[in-house]
C-alpha cells in the first residue's frame, strides 16, 4: 500500500472508531469560570488574586436541583467546593461555594473550614459526604452537610492518627463512596499513600482501616448489586489495573482484604462509576473517549463516547443522580485556551419492574 493510501485507510479506521453510544446534550459551557463573590470579602478569599486558569474540577456529586464540585487546591482559587444548578437561565452559571464562604477561609490556623477537598458524595438522604484531606496544620476530616436542611453541617469527623496520618507527608486522601446497609450507612476511603482502606461508620461515628498489604488505592467505585455487592479500586494513580473485593471483607475492622485483580484497561484510568444496570464508565488521564465495561460479564473493555482534542490530563469528571443521568464536564485546554463544558445523558436502568434495559 503507498503512504498515501495508508494514510487515507488509517484516517478511514479512526473515523471508523470513533463512538458516541452515549446521547450527551450541552447543559452550560463557559471560557472563563468565576465565582459568585461575597459583598465584602475576607481577605483569604481574594477575588483579586483569583486565577480562572487554576480552576481544576475534580470530583462531582448531583443531589436535587445542584450539582457539587470539587476543585483543586491553588492559592488562586478561593474555594475548594462549589455548587451550581442543574438547570438556570445562564448558559455560564458562577460557582457558588459550598456551603458558604464562612467554610472556606484559607487562614493557615484556622482548622474548622474546609482546606482540600478531594472526593465527594451525594446519599439519596440528601446528604453530602465531602473528603477534606486537610494541610500541614489541619488534620483530614469528613464532613457531612445536610442538604434538606439549609446545607447545615450534620457531622465532622477528625480521623485519628492511627486511621489517617495526621503528618501531612503520611496521607494523600483521594476518593469517598458509600454503601447504604439496612441500619447503617458505610464510606469507603481511598488513602493513595497507606496500604489499606478506610472505612467510616455514620452509625457510630468511627472510622478503622483493613489492611492490603503491598497496595494502596486510588479511586473506588461501589457495585450497585446488594447481595454481593463489591468495591472496584485501581492501585495506583497511573494504572490501568482494576482490582475488586467484596465490601463483606471491609467489615472486619483492623482486618486485612484482599482486593483480586479483575482487568486491564488500555490506559490509564483516572475515574469510574457504575450505573443501575451494572455499566461502568471510566475516563483515562490525556484521552478524549469514555469506556465502559459490563460488570456481569467478563471484562471486556468498549468505547461508549470520544471527541476531538482536549489536551488535558483530567479531561472529564462524572457522577450519576437519582435520575439515572450521567453529568460529566469536559476541560479543553487545547490551543493554549482554557474552556469547559457540561454535559448530561439518560442512562442506567430504569425502575426493577420493567425488564427493559436501554440499550446503552
Ligand atoms: C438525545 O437526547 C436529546 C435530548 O435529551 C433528545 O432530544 C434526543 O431524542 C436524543 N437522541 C437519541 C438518538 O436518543
Ligand atoms: C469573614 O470571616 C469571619 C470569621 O472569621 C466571619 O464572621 C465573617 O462573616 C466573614 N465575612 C464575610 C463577608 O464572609
Ligand atoms: C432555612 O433557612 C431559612 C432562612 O434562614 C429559614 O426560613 C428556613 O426555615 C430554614 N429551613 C430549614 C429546613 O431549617
Ligand atoms: C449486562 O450483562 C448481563 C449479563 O450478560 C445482561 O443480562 C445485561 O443485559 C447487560 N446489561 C446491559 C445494560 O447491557
Ligand atoms: C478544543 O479546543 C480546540 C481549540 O479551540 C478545538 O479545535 C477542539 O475542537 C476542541 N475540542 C472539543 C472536543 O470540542
Amino acid at each position: 500500500m503507498s503512504p498515501f493510501f495508508a494514510a487515507i485507510f488509517l484516517h478511514a479506521l479512526c473515523l471508523a472508531n470513533a463512538v458516541n453510544d452515549i446521547n450527551f446534550s450541552t447543559v452550560y459551557e463557559w471560557d472563563k469560570l468565576d465565582f459568585v463573590w461575597p459583598s465584602g470579602a475576607n481577605s483569604s478569599n481574594n477575588r483579586q488574586t483569583f486565577n480562572p486558569n487554576y480552576v481544576h474540577l475534580r470530583y462531582m456529586a448531583v443531589f436535587g436541583e445542584r450539582l457539587f464540585l470539587s476543585l483543586d487546591l491553588k492559592n488562586e482559587v478561593p474555594a475548594t467546593l462549589v455548587w451550581l444548578p442543574k438547570s438556570g437561565t445562564s448558559t455560564a452559571p458562577k460557582l457558588h461555594p459550598f456551603p458558604s464562604w464562612n467554610l472556606h477561609i484559607k487562614y493557615r490556623e484556622k482548622c474548622d473550614t474546609i482546606k482540600v477537598t478531594q472526593g465527594i458524595v451525594a446519599d439519596p438522604d440528601g446528604r453530602l459526604w465531602v473528603l477534606d484531606d486537610g494541610t500541614d496544620g489541619c488534620s483530614s476530616k469528613l464532613w457531612i452537610f445536610d442538604l434538606n436542611n439549609n446545607d447545615t453541617t450534620d457531622r465532622v469527623h477528625q480521623f485519628p492518627d492511627a486511621v489517617v496520618s495526621h503528618s501531612i507527608g503520611g496521607r494523600r486522601m483521594y476518593e469517598i463512596v458509600l454503601d447504604k446497609l439496612p441500619d447503617d450507612d458505610l464510606a469507603y476511603i481511598a488513602d493513595y499513600i497507606a496500604e489499606h482502606i478506610i472505612v467510616y461508620s455514620r452509625k457510630t461515628d468511627k472510622s478503622w482501616t483493613v489492611k492490603t498489604p503491598g497496595r494502596s488505592w486510588f479511586f473506588l467505585a461501589v457495585s450497585p448489586n446488594r447481595e454481593a455487592r463489591q468495591l472496584y479500586l485501581s492501585d495506583r494513580s497511573y494504572s490501568n489495573e482494576l482490582y475488586s473485593v467484596f465490601v463483606s471483607e471491609l467489615k472486619n475492622e483492623g482486618g486485612t482484604a484482599g482486593p483480586k485483580r479483575i482487568g486491564k484497561w488500555r490506559e490509564y484510568a483516572y475515574r469510574i462509576v457504575i450505573d443501575n444496570a451494572n455499566i461502568l464508565y471510566a475516563a483515562f488521564h490525556y484521552k478524549t473517549y469514555l469506556s465502559k465495561w459490563n460488570i456481569s460479564e467478563p471484562f471486556r473493555e468498549q468505547r461508549v463516547h470520544e471527541v476531538a482534542r482536549l489536551d488535558c490530563s483530567w479531561p472529564f469528571t462524572f457522577a450519576l443522580d437519582a435520575d439515572d443521568t450521567l453529568w460529566m464536564t469536559e476541560r479543553n485546554e487545547s490551543g493554549g485556551v482554557l474552556r469547559h463544558k457540561l454535559f448530561k445523558a439518560a442512562v442506567g436502568a430504569r425502575p426493577h419492574l420493567l425488564t427493559a434495559l436501554p440499550t446503552a
